[in-house]
């Protein structure tokens, strides 16, 4: 067996894995996390459900999965880093350096994410405890709640779980561990899949199934705000890991012989259906409860253990959901530092150790911020005299900046790049598609998917 390969190592070692299986665990590994548990249902019950989710859907289909094979195809036919792959494609095709910049905005972008990325993390490695010390056995909805404000309120608390978890990235990406880590995938992914197939059934018992599922897939666009679009827009950037010259650096591994088309699909698809699944387990417990579908941040915090709490083994079964949602959580975030660390051993030639060290220290630094919008600095809104900004605290700032705006700008880049700039024949090379699907891909690259986030952009800013 050999190692699926880091980022920024530009040989590709093959073994017992084919490269298309290294390409599509390491994508999905990146892929598939909080943004899919955590993320996912609690901005779907803060934007109405139903038509929210469809919107959602058709950004994956029509904007994320052309521009993931338009990163993929650039990472591989670069063969090197985002911002060297850019630079190269650029030059071949006789364009201006400046597209490197694209790179560039896609490592601050990382680095801002990581830093709240790590916080929820540790919300989710504090969860470990807490299920498998018994503390949710027979808990009420009050009493569970009351648990996760205690932990929200109580910065010290919050601070060690973030240097826990940041801690374990960083670990993983000083030593270039990554390899053993995505073997790991093959086995922890299905577990995962498997557990949240155990919560759906667990939750069609609870007798609001049917309500969850009207509430997920029956769209009532009254609900639907042109705020919510460029949210839905934004998260699925957000949990397909685009805009950031991600899937960029793991292209750059991918074999010639391999379909670019078919591997973006097959990670797509994994990526959303964990969602969906997240959704269907979390939705039945809350309209149960009577819980609030658009309660924020918290929502899963405060649904799931109260399924744990409730139902039989719900100790052994919270603490495995609770360690499986950790590893998916941890695979992003290596995913998100390592192609800071590697930027900075390009530029500065400083080793790799003392790179994570600075990245991840620094990240760590900025996600105590993200801590502190929680408690201490719950009311310090610094933008708030801006109308779309109101109310927001540095942790929404910072997640709204990144995924609205920051991820949509990079794809739509992409895009533009790929689309308008590259040469189409050697898109066709690089994709190898039938004359039909390369057509379609490359009008939706061009017309549908830039045109696409620009109106959202444009409509949400007036
Ligand atoms: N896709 C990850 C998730 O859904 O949790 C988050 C993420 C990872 C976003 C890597 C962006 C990224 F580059």
């Amino acid at each position: 067996m050999d190692d699926v390969p880091a980022v920024g190592t530009s040989t590709v070692k093959r073994g017992f894995w084919s490269s298309r299986m290294a390409f599509i665990l390491a994508a999905t590994g990146s892929a598939v996390g909080l943004g899919n548990i955590w993320k996912f249902p609690y901005i779907t019950g803060e934007n109405g459900g139903g038509a929210f989710v469809l919107v959602y859907l058709l950004c994956i289909a029509i904007i994320g999965i052309p521009i993931m094979m338009a990163e993929v195809l650039i990472g591989r036919r670069g063969g090197h880093s985002p911002i060297n792959s850019m630079r190269t494609l650029a030059r071949n095709a006789k364009l201006t350096p400046r597209w490197v910049w694209l790179a560039g905005m896609g490592v601050f972008a990382s680095f801002v994410i990581l830093s709240f990325y790590s916080v929820i993390g540790g919300w989710a490695t504090s969860y470990v405890l807490t299920a498998a010390s018994g503390q949710l056995s027979g808990q009420s909805a009050d009493a569970i709640g009351a648990m996760f404000s205690g932990l929200l309120g109580d910065p010290v608390r919050l601070l060690i779980w973030h240097s826990l978890f940041m801690g374990l990235t960083m670990l993983v990406v000083a030593r270039g561990l990554r390899g053993g880590l995505e073997r790991s995938v093959t086995i922890l992914m299905p577990a995962l899949f498997i557990l949240l197939l155990i919560m759906v059934g667990y939750a069609s018992t609870t007798g609001h199934f049917g309500e969850a599922a009207r509430f997920l897939f029956q769209p009532d666009f009254s609900r639907l705000t042109t705020q919510g679009v460029l949210i839905a827009l934004g998260h699925a950037f957000f949990t397909l890991s685009l805009g950031i010259g991600v899937m960029m650096a793991y292209g750059s591994y991918l074999q010639q012989d391999i379909s670019i088309a078919r591997t973006s699909v097959t990670v797509s698809v994994l990526d959303t259906v964990v969602a969906l699944l997240a959704g269907m387990a979390i939705f039945p417990i809350v309209f149960a409860n009577g819980l609030e579908p658009g309660s924020g941040p918290g929502l899963i915090f405060q649904t799931l253990p109260l399924a744990f709490a409730q139902m039989p083994w719900g100790s052994v079964f919270g603490t495995v959901f609770f360690v499986l949602l950790v590893f998916a959580a941890w695979t992003s975030a290596i995913s998100l530092l390592e192609p800071i660390v590697e930027w900075l051993e390009e530029l500065d030639g400083m080793n790799r150790v003392t790179s994570t060290l600075l990245a991840g220290g620094l990240c760590w630094l900025l996600g105590i911020a993200s801590i502190l919008s929680l408690n201490a600095w719950s009311g310090f809104t610094p933008l708030a005299m801006f109308p779309l900004f109101e109310g927001k605290t540095i942790f929404d700032l910072l997640d709204y900046l990144t995924a609205n705006v920051l991820l949509p700008l990079g794809g739509l880049t992409v895009a533009v790049f790929a689309g308008w700039f590259l040469k189409r024949a050697m898109l066709e090379e690089e994709l190898a598609l039938p004359q039909p699907w390369f057509g379609l891909w490359y009008s939706v690259l061009r017309y549908i998917s830039p045109v696409a986030v620009a109106i959202v952009f444009v409509y949400n800013l007036v």
